[in-house]
């Protein structure tokens, strides 16, 4: 009944916790600032709708495990614009990785231990991955128009659009490169063909073969 293998290997206490999480619909994660954890946000139907982010310290108790007190006691710290940062990087994704490096874009509290706690959602949409060279077709129902929610040209994994490719243009699955591109193209038309390609994004990682992830939804002009 539950498909779970997208998202993770989950143990059965995180089970029980997203079916609660189901009823409420916004899923959070907390990942402490120790310099190596990694932030994975996945929606197991529909694309990621970032809500809120904090970055810093608003509770003595999160992340505070070894920690000696006084890296505990500022608990009103929160970077301005971190909510924004992951909107970019996430927004419109199936699944989205990253390190509190990606955040850590100043320290809004020194000395104070920092977390990174990310609420989200799951939000339905229309999910693309186009391998570069190849054409994007959106397209809606007669009447509708396209909304496009989120864009990426780059590499995040080793798998999508890997057929019959060396490895040396898969190993890089750390070029990100959100875009407005495909909405300027797209938004407001009931359809919309773009090229994913260096011509139309640039080339955010030289040698790696790259694809384009789209997520769109379509509605009715208003
Ligand atoms: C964190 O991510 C950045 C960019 O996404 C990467 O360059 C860096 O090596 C990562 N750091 C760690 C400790 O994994
Ligand atoms: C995430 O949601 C929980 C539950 O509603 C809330 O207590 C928490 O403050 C939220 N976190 C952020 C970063 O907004």
């Amino acid at each position: 009944m539950l498909h779970l293998r997208l998202c993770s290997t989950l143990s059965v206490l995180t089970v029980t916790s997203l079916l609660w999480i189901a009823d409420v619909s916004t899923e959070r994660i907390i990942t402490c600032d120790d310099g190596t954890a990694v932030q994975r946000l996945c929606c197991e139907s529909g694309v990621i709708s970032v809500q809120s982010v904090l970055y810093g310290r608003t509770d003595a108790q999160t992340c505070s495990e070894g920690r000696p007190a006084q890296q505990l006691s500022n608990t009103k710290c929160t970077q301005q614009g971190t909510t924004d940062v992951l909107r970019k990087r996430c927004d419109g994704k199936r699944v989205c990785e990253l390190n509190t490096s990606v955040v850590r874009t100043s320290d809004p509290c020194y000395g104070t231990f920092k977390y990174l706690e990310t609420n989200y959602t799951c939000f339905p949409a229309v999910h693309l991955e186009i391998c570069e060279h190849s054409l994007a077709h959106l397209y809606c129902d007669e009447g509708q128009v396209i909304l496009v929610y989120g864009a990426d040209y780059g590499r995040r994994d080793q798998t999508t659009c890997s057929y019959k490719r060396p490895a040396t243009q898969l190993q890089n699955v750390d070029c990100s490169s959100p875009t407005d591109k495909v909405g300027e193209s797209c938004n407001g038309k009931n359809s919309c063909t773009i090229r994913a390609s260096n011509s139309v994004f640039g080339d955010p990682c030289l040698g790696t073969y790259k694809y384009l992830e789209v997520a769109y939804v379509c509605s009715y002009p208003v």
